[in-house]
């Protein structure tokens, strides 16, 4: 096992261009600045919305409520295979067209989407194919003009992305760039048996990305369900563009309690189950040590996409006020073949849970006392970099010309 080093300072030596000062709280407090993130970085990039098996027949669909941006993304998997997105809104007198029920995403197949209101109705992709006593309509009133507003739509990896920019400057792939280089590869769509947790935060978004963009705290936070599991030092950091990422690893192991350690024998997909031949692509853990445990990443602005053997989880951060959000957190494994192997996944599955109760917990109470006003700082350690470098690119966006 190769030890962890942890020179002092030696990411602010690496990346000196991001500087070593204190790093201001204003945007994770302000509402003035949440409101221009809204309109040059939310409104501007692509986001991640999905993956491609949400939807896997033609007219399979699934509404992603955008609070943010007031509306509610209606991505649509056509007869061609093709997956489309659109604003969830009537061309008539803008009414909801799919009506979402309950809280958080829907899911569903329709032959053709028909209005309630006055029961308007478009086909997979998203044309208006019926506009109820249409001769009523007046002679400059074109059915072919009066399909649902389009969003940009693109997918890389099998994962959705929307841009809500008319005209976004760069595609999905050049705005991804050497991020979704390093991310290619590795076989997503055969680890999908997957779980969702999803809450509601009244904090920032930034304070609840933040917290899972470093490895400084799991001695601490996690000192429950991964006590020593994983070092605080960070490993092959790589800053690709707006995006970053790096290698979380382990400490030296130590004997696990038996339930857990009988649990690591037969689990397809655990965080702490390093035993198979390598699935991971070439770009990752480059440097083949033997401690790698996970890749942790940002794709900016509010996505993380960790990668390991036999699993892949991501998390994001919502912005719905400058005080609030919703945070999603997605874990996917090998779907388990055995019972041991069920009940193995069912220990990971807890073992997850508590971690990211784990850290959740923190955010609320960091974004209370942060709103007080009385730290105009964060001092951020050399471990922390991601989270320095979130603030660099953020800060390029906002200081951009235009709206
Ligand atoms: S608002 Fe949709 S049919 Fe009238
Ligand atoms: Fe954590």
């Amino acid at each position: 096992m190769s030890a962890v080093v942890t020179e002092a300072r030696r990411w602010a030596r690496t990346y000196p261009w991001l500087g070593e000062d204190p790093v201001p709280t204003e945007p994770c407090i302000s509402e003035d600045i949440y409101h221009k993130e809204v309109e040059k970085v939310f409104k501007k990039v692509w986001l991640h919305v999905g993956r491609d098996n949400e939807l896997p027949e033609p007219g399979c669909y699934k509404l992603k409520r955008l609070d943010f941006a007031s509306t509610t993304v209606l991505l649509i998997r056509g007869k061609d295979g093709e997956i489309r997105a659109f604003h969830n809104t009537c061309s008539h007198r803008g009414n909801t067209v799919v009506v979402p029920q309950g809280e958080w995403d829907n899911f569903g197949q329709k032959a053709a989407f028909t209005c309630r209101f006055h029961a308007w109705t478009y086909n997979d992709k998203g044309e208006l194919i019926g506009a109820q006593e249409e001769t009523g309509m007046p002679p400059c009133f074109r059915k072919s003009e009066n399909g649902l507003t389009p969003i940009n739509c693109d997918t890389w990896e099998g994962f959705i992305f929307i841009n809500l920019d008319e005209n976004p400057p760069v595609g999905l792939h050049e705005y991804l760039g050497e991020m979704g280089n390093h991310f290619s590869g590795f076989p997503y769509s055969e680890i999908d048996h997957n779980f969702t947790y999803y809450t509601y935060l009244n904090c920032n978004w930034k304070v609840g990305l933040d917290a899972f963009a470093e490895a400084y705290h799991v001695n601490t936070i996690h000192a429950g369900s991964f006590p020593g599991t994983f070092s605080t030092g960070l490993q092959m950091i790589k800053l690709l563009g707006d995006h970053r990422t790096t290698a979380v690893c382990f400490n030296p192991p130590k004997d696990a309690p038996a339930v857990a350690a009988l649990a690591q024998t037969k689990a397809r997909g655990s965080l702490v189950n390093n035993v198979r031949e390598t699935i991971l692509p070439p770009t990752l853990n480059d440097e083949k040590r033997d401690d790698y445990a996970f890749e942790l990443s940002v794709f900016f602005p509010n996505w993380l996409l960790h990668v390991s053997e036999g699993i892949w989880f991501t998390h994001q951060f919502w912005p719905i006020g400058y005080d609030r959000c919703l945070w999603e957190g997605k874990y996917n494994v090998m779907e388990p073949t055995t019972n041991s192997e069920k009940w193995a996944l069912e220990h990971a599955m807890v073992l997850q849970r508590n971690a990211w109760l784990e850290d959740t917990a923190t955010m609320e109470g960091t974004f209370f006392a942060l709103n007080s006003g009385s730290k105009k700082h964060m001092n951020l350690h050399d471990e922390e970099i991601l989270v320095r470098h979130g603030y660099h690119v953020l800060e390029k966006y906002l200081n951009t010309e235009g709206p």
